[in-house]
């Protein structure tokens, strides 16, 4: 399918809007995440939390709504998507809006150091592959429902990748946008062409090459 048409056909499919929640409340609500994400959301690879500051607001409301209804992380296959999953079950849908409109008003992290990859063959691979929706430097594109991938730690990335592809996420019937995902993770192999793509969105962020 050429890409014009494929994103006309995803702008169709647009998530419908959500309702805005509060970014005051959601601060506080928070309190009950940052144990394993940090306090200003900066993520905890030690603990393989990633990072939630800087994420556009509805993908983050989806995530959580998909971990409580077992859309991510209900097959048990995934230890760390299962103790999420406990954890979205102690907030309700109204927290999840807050929380998440909260997190989307912080700057989003700069993690230091470079990965090792070939960075120009990662950034071919970018472009063709996964820039058209989580945007040029991996920004993200929330009008596509693709998130911020830069500032991510690449553990956590890489992680997500691989169950993309296993079906581990984006398998469930009613993962429409995880669906999407799931087809684009069968275009890009997962060994050195991976490693390049996530030492160029590290490049990103890191100290001038
Ligand atoms: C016990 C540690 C722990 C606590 C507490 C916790 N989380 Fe998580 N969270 C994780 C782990 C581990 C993952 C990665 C799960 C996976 O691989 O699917 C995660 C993933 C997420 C994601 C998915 C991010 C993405 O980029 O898709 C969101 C959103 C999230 N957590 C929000 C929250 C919120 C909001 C709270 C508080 C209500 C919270 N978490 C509390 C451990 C925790
Ligand atoms: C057709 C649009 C599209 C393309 C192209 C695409 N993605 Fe995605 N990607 C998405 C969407 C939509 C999601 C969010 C799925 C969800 O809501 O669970 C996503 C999620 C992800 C995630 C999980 C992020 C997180 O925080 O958990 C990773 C990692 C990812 N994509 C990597 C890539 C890579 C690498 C490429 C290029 C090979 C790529 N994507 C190409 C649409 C796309």
């Amino acid at each position: 399918m050429p890409a014009r048409v494929l994103l006309l056909f995803l702008f169709v499919f647009a998530a419908p809007a959500m309702a805005a929640g509060d970014a005051v409340r959601g601060k506080q609500a928070y309190a009950a995440c940052a144990a394993c994400h940090g306090a200003e959301g900066a993520g905890n690879a030690g603990l393989h939390a990633p990072a939630l500051a800087g994420q556009d607001a509805a993908y983050t409301e989806r995530q959580l709504q998909n971990y409580r209804a077992g859309i991510r992380g209900g097959t048990g296959g995934d230890t760390y998507a299962q103790q999420m999953r406990g954890m979205s079950m102690s907030i309700g849908p109204a927290q999840a809006a807050d929380i998440s409109a909260w997190l989307a008003t912080l700057p989003a992290p700069r993690p230091a150091g470079s990965l090792p990859g070939d960075l120009r063959n990662g950034n071919n691979l970018w472009q063709g592959k996964c820039g058209a929706c989580h945007g040029s430097s991996g920004e993200g594109y929330p009008a596509l429902n693709a998130p911020r991938l830069r500032g991510q730690e690449a553990g956590y990335l890489r992680r997500q990748f691989l169950a993309f592809r296993s079906g581990e996420r984006g398998a469930h019937p009613d993962d429409t946008y995880g669906k999407q995902m799931a087809l684009m993770a069968k275009t890009l192999d997962p060994g050195k062409e991976l490693d390049d793509v996530l030492a160029w969105l590290r490049a990103q962020d890191g100290p001038a090459q």
